[in-house]
C-alpha cells in the first residue's frame, strides 16, 4: 500500500477545545482538512508547538454587515478586506454577511454585486444571507427559489425600519417559499409602530440626542415582535431565527414556544452582554458610537443574556458588526444638528468578539467549550456549514492558537475594521490570538497577516436541518 504523505502540518500538545470539552491533544492537518487528533501524532512537514495555549476552532460569526449600504444611503464603513482582516485577527475565520435588497432592487443582481466584491476582498471564507425588503412576485417565486438552489441558504427580514419593513403578509409569504425550498429565515424582530410611536414622542419633547435611541426602541417592541413571530412560524410550520435579542423577557417566549414544540434558534450579541445603555450617556453627539437596534439595554437585561446563553435557551453570540465612522462619512453624515433618527444604527464587533467571549471564559462567566459552541460550533451547524466550525478529523483546518498569558486592550487605536473606534475602549481582556489557521494556512501569525485579498472562499449552502419544521411529541 502507497505510503501517505506526512501530514502538512501538527499542532503539538495544546489544550484543543471543542463544545464537548478540552483536551491535550496534538491536531493533524493535511489537505486544508484536519486529519488527527491524538497524542504523539507523526511528524508534519511544519510544525508547531501549541503547549500552553488553547487550541480552538476558528470563530464563525453568522451576523455582520460588510460594504452594505444602509437604506439612506450610506455605506458601511468596512470594505471586505477591511472586516476579513478585522475577523482574521480576532480568530474568526468564517462569516455570514448580507447581500442587502432594498426596494425597487432585482434581487439576482444584488447578490452577484455582493458576490464581486466579496471574491476579490475576502481574507476569509463567507457565506450569505439575503436581506429581503421587496417581496414581489418576481423576488419570491423566481430569483429567490434560484438563489437558495445556488447556495444561499438564508434570508433575512425586517419587521422594522421605514423602508426595509416587510410585513407579516410579506413573512407568511417568506416562510412559505423559505419551506418550500428549505431555507433558513432570520428575523430582525422589533415592533415598527411602537418604535415609530415612541421615536415621535421623544423628538416632540427635544429629545434628540443618540442617548434617547434607546428609549426610542421600547422593550416591549422586541417582545411585542418576537412573540407574533413565533406565531408567524408556527402557523406555517417553518423554523426562524431571531437575531439580537437584547432583553429578557423574551427569552420566556423562546423556552415557552420550545416546550410545545415549536423549531426555532435564538442569537444575542456581545454588546448585549458588556454594555449597558448607560454608556450613551456622552456630551453632545458622542452616544452615537453605541447606538444600534435593538439597542443597548440594562444590567438584569445582561444578566439575563448570560443566563440564556449558559442554558441554552439562546443558540449563539454572533456580533451584529455594523460599523459606521463617527464623521460625516457615517454617524455624522446628516450633519452636526442631526437628532438620533438621523443617525446610522451600529457598531462594530467582528473583531471582538471571540476575544471577548474567551475573556468571558477566563473570568468564569462561560466555560471554554461553550465558548467553541456559541462562537463556532452552533453557528456552523445551525448554518449549515458542515466543515466549519469545529475540530474533527474531516472538518476544515480554521483553527486559532491563543495564549491566555497574554492580554488584548481594546482601543480605537488598535482596531482593525475600518470604524475608527471600538466600543470597548481600554477594556483589558485575558488572553490574545497568537496565530490563526484557514484550511490549515497562517491567515495570521503573531500579529502579521500572511494572506491576499481574495484567500477567503465562497461557501454555497443549503438551509439544512435548520430549515426543517422538527415536529415534537409534546
Ligand atoms: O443597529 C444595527 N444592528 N444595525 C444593523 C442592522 C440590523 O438591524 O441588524
Ligand atoms: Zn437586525
Ligand atoms: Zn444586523
Amino acid at each position: 500500500m502507497a505510503e501517505r504523505a506526512p501530514y502538512d502540518l501538527v499542532l503539538r500538545g495544546g489544550q484543543v477545545v471543542t463544545a464537548s470539552g478540552v483536551v491535550t491533544a496534538d491536531v493533524a492537518v493535511r489537505d486544508g482538512k484536519i486529519a488527527a487528533l491524538g497524542a504523539d501524532l507523526p511528524a508534519g512537514r511544519v510544525e508547531r508547538s501549541a503547549k500552553g495555549r488553547y487550541v480552538l476552532p476558528g470563530g464563525v460569526d453568522s451576523h455582520c454587515h460588510v460594504e452594505q449600504m444602509t437604506a439612506a444611503g450610506i455605506m458601511n464603513a468596512d470594505t471586505w478586506e477591511s472586516a476579513t482582516r478585522a475577523a482574521a485577527f480576532g480568530g474568526t475565520t468564517t462569516i455570514i454577511p448580507f447581500a442587502a435588497q432594498h426596494r425597487g432592487m432585482d434581487l439576482a443582481e444584488v447578490v452577484q454585486d455582493y458576490h464581486l466584491r466579496a471574491d476579490r476582498g475576502a481574507l476569509v471564507d463567507y457565506a450569505f444571507h439575503m436581506i429581503i425588503t421587496d417581496p414581489s412576485p418576481k423576488t419570491v417565486q423566481k430569483d429567490l427559489p434560484a438563489l437558495i438552489r445556488s447556495g444561499h441558504g438564508s434570508i433575512k427580514v425586517f419587521m422594522t425600519y421605514d423602508p426595509l419593513i416587510v410585513d407579516d403578509a410579506g413573512i407568511l409569504k417568506l416562510l412559505q417559499v423559505a419551506k418550500a425550498e428549505g431555507a433558513q429565515v432570520c428575523v430582525h424582530a422589533e415592533s415598527h409602530d411602537m418604535i415609530h410611536w415612541a421615536t415621535a414622542r421623544l423628538l416632540a419633547e427635544g429629545k434628540t440626542a443618540p442617548r434617547h435611541q434607546a428609549e426610542s426602541h421600547p422593550r416591549l417592541a422586541e417582545y411585542e415582535a418576537i412573540g407574533r413571530l413565533i406565531a408567524l412560524a408556527e402557523l406555517v410550520r417553518h423554523p426562524v431565527m431571531i437575531f439580537h435579542v437584547s432583553t429578557a423577557e423574551p427569552l420566556s417566549l423562546i423556552r415557552d414556544a420550545r416546550a410545545r414544540g415549536a423549531t426555532l434558534w435564538a442569537e444575542t450579541c456581545p454588546h448585549y452582554l458588556f454594555l449597558t445603555d448607560a454608556v450613551m450617556d456622552k456630551p453632545g453627539t458622542e452616544g452615537a458610537k453605541w447606538m444600534c437596534s435593538p439597542p443597548l439595554r440594562t444590567e438584569a437585561d445582561q444578566a439575563a443574556l448570560w443566563q440564556a446563553l449558559r442554558a441554552g435557551d439562546l443558540d449563539l453570540v454572533s456580533s451584529d458588526h455594523a460599523p459606521f465612522r463617527y464623521d460625516a462619512s457615517g454617524k455624522l453624515a446628516a450633519g452636526p444638528g442631526a437628532t438620533f433618527k438621523q443617525m446610522a444604527n451600529g457598531m462594530p464587533g467582528l473583531g471582538a468578539r471571540m476575544p471577548l467571549l474567551f475573556d468571558a471564559a477566563m473570568r468564569g462567566r462561560l466555560t471554554l467549550p461553550q465558548v467553541a459552541e456559541l462562537g463556532a460550533e452552533a453557528p456552523a451547524r445551525i448554518y449549515n456549514l458542515q466543515d466549519k466550525g469545529r475540530i474533527a478529523p474531516g472538518a476544515d483546518a480554521d483553527l486559532v492558537l491563543w495564549n491566555p498569558e497574554a492580554r488584548t486592550v481594546l482601543s480605537d487605536d488598535t482596531v482593525q475594521d475600518g470604524t475608527g473606534y471600538t466600543p470597548y475602549p481600554g477594556r483589558d481582556l485575558i488572553g490574545a490570538v497568537e496565530a490563526v489557521y484557514l484550511r490549515g494556512q497562517p491567515v495570521v501569525n503573531e500579529d502579521r497577516l500572511q494572506v491576499q485579498p481574495g484567500h477567503g472562499r465562497f461557501l454555497p449552502r443549503g438551509g439544512g436541518d435548520a430549515a426543517i419544521w422538527q415536529e415534537k411529541a409534546v
